[in-house]
C-alpha cells in the first residue's frame, strides 16, 4: 500500500515551500501519496516586513504565544510519516509553527506518528528547534529526522543580507555587492538528496538510524561560534522578552531591543568570543564535541 505522507509548513517568501518540494520529490517517486499543506495566520504578518513589526513580534515568539490560522483541512485521520517545515523566529519557533503544534488538527495526527522537522533558517536555529522536540514529544509524536537548511555566509554579512530581504521582499543582492540572502538556491535544490535518504525507511517503517544518515549528507551542520552565540542570546531574548510583554507601551523598549540586537551582535559577541576562544574553548573540547552530537540528534 502506498505510503502516506503529510508536507506542513508556512512560509512568507516561498523558500520553505521550495525546500519541501524538493524534499519530497524523492517520496512522490518512490510512489508515496505527499499531502502538502501551506498555512496561513489569521492575521497574516507583512511581507516585506516593517521595522516596527518585525520586532513587534518577538516577545510572542519567546514566550511561544500561539495565535490562530486560517481554517485548514487535513485530508486522512493518520499518515506514515509528517514533514514539519518550520523558520526561527528571534530564536524560537515561528509564531505561525508554533500555532500550528497547539492546534488541535494537528494534534490528533500527530500522536504516534514519525517526523522529520526541517529548516530554512539563516543560521541560528538551534535553540527553535530545542523548543520544538519537547512540545513534538507532548503531542506523543517520534521524531526521526532533522534537516537544518542555513545561510552559509558570515554571520554578520547574512546579518545585513537577511534585513534586505526582509524589508524588501527581495531575495536579492543588497547593494549590488553583498551574497544573495538565505538559503543558496544549491543547497535548496540539494534538498531532493536528504528526500532519498528518507525513502527506504518511509517503505519499511523503520527509522533507526535515519538522523545519523542525514548527518552524513550534511543535514545539521553545527558551527561552535553560532551554536556558542545562540547559547547566550536565548537566555537575553527571554529577559526582554519577559520585560517587554509586561509592558503596556512596548514602543520604546522594542526600539532599545533592537539597538541592544545590533551592539550584542557586532560589537560585543566578537569580543566574547574572542574571550572565548583563548581562556575557555581549547580545554572544553570533550564537551563541545558532545554539544555538537546532541544538538545533531533528535533526542
Ligand atoms: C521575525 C523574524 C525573525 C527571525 N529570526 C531568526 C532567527 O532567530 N534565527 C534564524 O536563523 N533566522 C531567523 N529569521 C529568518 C527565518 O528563519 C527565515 O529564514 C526567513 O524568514 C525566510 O523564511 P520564509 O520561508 O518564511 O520566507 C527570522 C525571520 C523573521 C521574519
Amino acid at each position: 500500500m502506498g505510503k502516506k505522507v503529510l508536507a506542513v509548513f508556512y512560509t512568507q517568501s516561498g523558500q520553505l515551500s521550495d525546500i519541501i518540494d524538493h524534499f519530497t520529490q524523492p517520496l512522490v517517486d518512490s510512489g508515496a501519496t505527499v499531502e502538502k499543506l501551506r498555512l496561513y495566520p489569521a492575521a497574516p504578518y507583512p511581507f516585506p516586513w516593517t521595522g516596527k513589526a518585525f520586532f513587534a513580534v518577538m516577545p510572542d515568539c519567546v514566550n511561544q504565544i500561539p495565535g490562530p490560522l486560517e481554517t485548514f483541512s487535513i485530508k486522512e485521520e493518520s499518515y506514515d510519516l509528517i514533514i514539519l517545515g518550520y523558520q526561527a523566529w528571534f530564536l524560537s519557533p515561528s509564531i505561525p509553527a508554533n500555532s500550528l503544534m497547539n492546534h488541535p488538527q494537528f494534534k490528533a495526527v500527530a500522536r504516534n506518528t514519525p517526523m522529520i522537522t526541517i529548516t530554512g533558517a539563516r543560521n541560528m536555529w538551534i535553540s527553535a528547534m530545542e523548543k520544538i522536540k519537547p512540545t513534538l514529544r507532548g503531542l506523543g509524536a517520534k521524531l526521526v529526522g532533522n534537516i537544518a537548511l542555513v545561510d552559509r555566509h558570515h554571520n554578520l554579512i547574512s546579518f545585513v543580507t537577511i534585513f534586505h530581504w526582509m524589508f524588501n521582499g527581495k531575495k536579492d543582492r543588497y547593494l549590488n555587492i553583498f551574497p544573495i540572502p538565505g538559503v543558496s538556491a544549491e543547497d535548496i535544490s540539494n534538498t531532493n538528496v536528504f528526500g532519498e535518504a528518507v525513502v527506504p525507511h518511509l517503505q519499511s517503517g523503520n527509522w533507526q538510524g535515519l538522523q545519523e544518515e542525514l548527518v552524513d549528507l550534511g543535514a545539521v551542520v553545527i558551527k561552535y561560534p553560532l551554536m556558542f552565540i545562540e547559547s547566550k542570546a536565548r537566555k537575553i531574548f527571554k529577559v526582554w522578552a519577559g520585560i517587554i510583554s509586561k509592558r503596556k507601551k512596548r514602543t520604546g523598549w522594542l526600539v532599545a531591543f533592537k539597538y541592544y540586537l545590533l551592539i550584542a551582535l557586532f560589537i560585543a559577541a566578537p569580543i566574547i568570543l574572542t574571550v572565548d576562544a583563548i581562556f575557555f574553548k581549547p580545554f572544553l573540547s570533550g564537551r563541545i564535541k558532545r554539544q555538537k552530537q546532541y544538538y545533531s540528534g533528535v533526542n
